[in-house]
Order: C-alpha cells, then structure tokens, then sequence
C-alpha cells in the first residue's frame, strides 16, 4: 500500500488541472454501465456535487433514470429524482458524449463464457466506445472485477490505438467495486476503496476523484496489484463458504449443527471469521470472479487448486439440499415424486431482487428432474425472468403465502433468508420445512417439522 502523502508528486500542467477539478468537485464524471455497481455510484458522485453523465446500452435504464426513477429494488427513487431535478445526474446511450466526462469510470458486466473462461466482451466493447470520443486530459478507470493484467493487456492497448498515450495525454487506472447490494450497514460512499494506476499520475488522480467520493481511499502500487486485491477478497470468501459448508455435510452426518458450531466458534476473539453454509453460491461475484484467476494463473503453468476444490464443494451443495429433502418427504410417508414443493427465495442472497447464478432455480429444477413440482415465493421477484441455463422455468409466478397455499405443499424449502417473510406463519402451516439458513432458529422457531440442510 502507498500513504496518501506519498503520493502527492509534481503533477505535470494537465494532470494538474485534472486534479484541481477533481478536489474542487468542478469535474463531469461518466459512468458506464447502470447496474447495480454503475447506479449507486453515480448517485454518490452525484450527491458530493459533481455532474454526473451515466451512459447505458440499456434504453429503459435511461430513460427511468432520467424520468428520476429506479429499476433496482433496493436503490429508492427519491434520491435519483432529487440529483435528475438539480440536474447533477443525466443518462444516455449516445456514447458520441464520452468526450464530455472529465472521468470515464466502467461498470459493465464481466461474466464467464459458456466454457467458464473470462468473458471481457463487454470490457472491449466499452473500450472500443470510447476510443472515438477520447480527448488529452481524461482519465479513464475501469471498476468492473477481472483478472490482474486487464487495464494493462485489455484496455490500454485499445485506448492507445487512437494515437493518444496512457500517462501522458490521458490517464488509465483500475478501482474495484465492493459495492454489496442490499447491505444496510455499508454502501458505495462508506466503503474504503482500493486503486491503483498506470503510472504516478494516474495513481494521484484517481485516488483524488475517489476521495471526494468515499470514506477512506487505498492506494496500491499497480493496477494488477488493484485487480489482484478484488480477486483475493472474493476468493477468500468462495474458499471459506466451501470450507463450512463441507463442515455442514460432515457435522449433520455426526447429529451435530453447524450454525450453533459457528456461534460457538466466532466467540473466540481472534484467528477465527465467521462463514455461513447455504444451498450454493450465487450472484454475480463469488461463483464467477475466482475463476478469473484460474484461467490467468494457466499463463503461468500454475493450478489454481483451492479455487477449484471450493468451486467443486459449492456447486455440490444443491444436490446435498435436495438430497436431504427427499429424504425428508420420503420419511414423512410420502414419496417425493409427484410431491409438490415450496421453494421460499429466488433471489440469490436475502433482501435483494437479484436472481444472477441463483442456486435457487438449480434447487428447483432438481426437485423437478425427482418428479416433483418446484413452485416459489419471493417477495422481491414476482416473475422469473429467462436465464440462460433454467429457460425452462422462465415466467413461473411467486406463489403467495397463506395458510391455504402452504397446506398444498409436501415441504417448503428455504433457500434465501429474506427478511420481508413471515417465517411463523410457515413453519405453523407447511407439512415440513427444510431450512437451509438456519432462519427458523434464529427467528427463535424450534419445531420437529424443521431439518436443516
Ligand atoms: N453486483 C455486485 O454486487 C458487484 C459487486 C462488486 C463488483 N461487481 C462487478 O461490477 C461489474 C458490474 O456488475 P453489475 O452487478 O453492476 O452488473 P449489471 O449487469 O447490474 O450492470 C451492468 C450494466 O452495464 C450495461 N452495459 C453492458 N454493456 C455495456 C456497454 N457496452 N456500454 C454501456 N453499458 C453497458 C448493462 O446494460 C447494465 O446496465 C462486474 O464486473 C461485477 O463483477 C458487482
């Protein structure tokens, strides 16, 4: 890591003009891609007073946005209303106004490809949008998560084909988004936030954007390093989920609870962190990101082998689920094949309406490949939207929940612990319920009609 004090150097005239923007908060910063990362950023950036130009491929993003309001759940309208009326945010999807940002800052999706390679399309596409427009005196930062060497290999190879050059007339630098949608405690402006730059330059420049926008910035000596750091806190997290979720199968084999395991274990007060098992991993981070690593680390000769251990674990974990509610509706007298289950949660994790590798639809088409019917209730997700791998479950509706609903199904299964769900009501009124979040335990539910799996 680089004190902030170590990186105020002699800036050259434009650099130092770009600066003096930047800290006056007298700057048009562009962001691209509206998601879930791009949206709340360029409402904080908005909220600190600089004038914001959000570009999207997405036309009914724009045109929501600039009628001030949201299509993400958990980001309220009023603020996006306030910052479109004070005329501090503005969308479009004419990328011809990519010369009007004093910074470009990208947020567009990096998923893996149908053979889990890294998928920078939507990188390239960016880059190559912006080649046209871009002008002496930009800086460009690319914020969606990859693999260390993409700003260097990727993206400046294409925004230096204009002639212009990184570190001299414009400015190249990568900051990863940490952004945890639907987290109560942190958002974008109270997470610290890690960059790094192509050059000194770029480095003190992006560092000052930022801290005019978060909490705290933490500037390190490489963009590699910068895209290495995302990578690392991702990966951490696939590799302990793993861990305890390999730990569940073993303790419910010995009658012994994992989560009370855990409770006990995170009373120590150093050298142990919390991790809590679940049906699978979701979203579009933790089950995609690592694997970034593993196809680079191939560069190296090297195998990433903790990485596909955890990968494998993981994506055993539904299988383990329905195992365990087959069993269950099997002991209770009736067969599972032609049972009708309850799967409460599309949504990947709690208090989101983000259904992205959600291990939910993996769940239901599992129950249905036994002969059962999967029906689900999310008070988020009233509809299921096509995917790409369950198209076969697209435009399924949420069930509601009553007393009635719940006494048509053989079993609920409880795969996302939202927090809008009246889980008394469930437990008092389903024939079973499998619990795969422990919420019924910590909603101080105890009942004999609960396993948990
Ligand atoms: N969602 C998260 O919790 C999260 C957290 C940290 C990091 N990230 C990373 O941030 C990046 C963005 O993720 P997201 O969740 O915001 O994705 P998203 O799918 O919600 O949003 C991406 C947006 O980019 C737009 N887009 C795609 N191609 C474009 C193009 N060529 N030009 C302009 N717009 C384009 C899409 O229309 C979409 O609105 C990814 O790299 C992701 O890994 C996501």
């Amino acid at each position: 890591m680089i004190s902030n004090q170590a990186i105020q150097l002699k800036l050259t005239i434009i650099a130092e003009e770009l600066l003096e923007r930047f800290q006056s908060r007298d700057a048009t910063v562009g962001i691209i891609g509206l998601g879930y990362v791009g949206l709340p950023l360029a409402l904080t950036a908005a909220q600190a007073g600089f004038s914001v130009l959000g570009f999207d491929i997405n036309r009914s993003y724009v045109d929501r946005l600039n009628r001030g309001e949201s299509y993400i759940k958990h980001i309220p309208s009023a603020p996006i209303a306030s910052a479109v009326d004070r005329r501090h945010l503005e969308a479009t999807n004419d990328f011809s106004r990519l010369g009007e940002p004093d910074a470009i800052l990208i947020c567009v999706p990096t998923p893996l490809t149908r053979h889990r390679e890294p998928d920078l399309s939507y990188v390239k596409d960016t880059a190559r949008a912006i080649a046209p427009y871009l002008r002496r005196g930009q800086l460009v930062v690319l914020e969606s998560t990859t693999y260390p060497g993409t700003t260097d290999e990727v993206l400046k190879p294409i925004l230096e084909s204009t002639g212009l050059k990184s570190g001299k007339d414009f400015f190249l630098a990568y900051s990863p988004e940490r952004e945890d949608p639907g987290n109560a405690s942190f958002g974008t402006s109270t997470i610290p936030k890690v960059v790094g730059g192509d050059g000194p330059e770029a480095l003190a420049l992006a560092n000052a954007l930022y801290r005019q926008l978060v909490v705290e910035t933490v500037p390190v000596s490489t963009a590699a390093t910068a895209e290495a750091v995302k990578l690392t806190e991702n990966i951490f997290r696939a590799v302990n989920i793993a861990l305890v979720n390999e730990l569940k199968v073993v303790y419910a084999a010995m009658g012994i609870d994992i989560w009370e395991v855990i409770d006990a274990a995170k009373t120590k007060p150093f050298g142990f962190m919390p991790f809590y098992p679940g049906p699978g991993l979701g979203g579009h981070c933790i089950p995609i990101d690592p694997f970034y690593l593993t196809w680079k680390a191939r560069e190296y000769d090297i195998t990433t082998r903790f990485i596909e251990l955890a990968g494998q674990v993981n994506t055993h974990m539904p299988y383990y689920v329905v195992e365990r509610l087959v069993e269950a509706v099997d002991r209770s007298g009736r067969p599972f094949s032609g049972s009708q289950v309850l799967v409460l949660g599309a949504a990947y994790k709690k208090n989101v309406d983000d259904m992205r590798e959600s291990p939910s639809l993996k769940l239901m088409e599992l129950i249905e490949a036994r002969g059962a019917r999967a029906d689900y209730h999310d008070p988020h997700i009233p509809e299921l939207p096509p995917t790409r791998q369950h198209g076969a479950l697209t435009g399924r509706l949420s069930v509601p929940i009553t007393p009635e609903t719940l006494r048509r199904y053989d079993a609920v299964l409880i795969a996302t612990d939202h927090d809008d769900v009246d889980y008394r009501l469930i437990v008092d009124h389903a024939k079973l319920v499998v619990d795969t979040r422990n919420v019924c335990a910590k909603a101080g539910i105890v009942d004999a009609r609960i396993i948990k799996a």
